[in-house]
């Protein structure tokens, strides 16, 4: 599974990107807001420090102001996603805009036939929205499953992204459930790497071996 990270914090995602683990990104409005800086120059910096896809979000909602937001994104970085919203002239700036060779992800799924109606619109990626869906006291990744299943049946290569992590167990299970990707809160993609019989095991290992009074180096 690919990891993303979800953030439009610049100085974070360059310091993620050195783990050498990170395979792309994703932006929304509010966490571009919540960042602050300026919006092309966050995104050309953030694209030159991750090499995958760089998702960036059209804020247009009628389609022809749509493909001009989605044109001009593009024109920032070959590795720019044109991001846009799951309605009916998103999903048809999508079709026009992947037609055009400019990859797609469309965003804020929260059913399996939106899915299917993204797929059928060629979007290079789909992104259901788990974190918010379990909220709302529903299975967020009983969604992952079912588009999981369609998008087999019928073959189709979209690219199922599970976005709105909140824990390190909707990685695991995204993973379990077949999903592409998952976009990941930077401090939820730290904690990935932690677990207490780690930190104990390591601990130990290295009393034992001070105890040795040898060297490697
Ligand atoms: C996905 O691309 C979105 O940016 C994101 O995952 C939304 O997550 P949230 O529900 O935590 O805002």
């Amino acid at each position: 599974m690919q990891i993303f990270i979800d953030s439009a914090e610049v100085k974070e995602l360059k310091a993620l990107a050195e783990t050498g683990l990170v395979d792309g990104v994703t932006t929304n409005p509010s966490l571009v807001a919540k960042a602050g800086g300026d919006f092309f120059e966050s995104l050309r910096t953030i694209c030159g420090a991750v090499k995958g896809p760089v998702s960036a979000e059209v804020v247009a909602q009628d389609y022809p102001t749509m493909l001009l937001e989605g044109r001009k994104l593009r024109q920032l970085a070959d590795n720019i996603v044109v991001k846009v919203p799951m309605t009916p002239d998103g999903l048809k700036a999508c079709k026009t805009l992947e037609e055009e060779g400019h990859p797609c992800n469309v965003t804020l799924c929260f059913s399996a036939v939106q899915a299917l109606l993204a797929a059928k619109a060629g979007a290079t990626f789909i992104s259901p929205f788990l974190g918010r869906i379990d909220d709302g006291g529903q299975d967020g990744m009983g969604l992952i499953r079912e588009i999981r299943a369609i998008f087999d049946n019928y073959d189709f290569q979209t690219q199922i992204l599970a976005a709105s992590i909140r824990t390190v167990g909707h990685v695991r299970d995204a993973a379990l459930a077949g999903a592409d990707c998952a976009t990941i809160p930077p401090a939820v993609f730290r904690a990935l790497y932690k677990h207490n019989l780690t930190d104990a095991g390591l601990e130990a290992f290295l009393k034992d071996w001070r105890g040795t009074g040898q060297s490697i180096l």
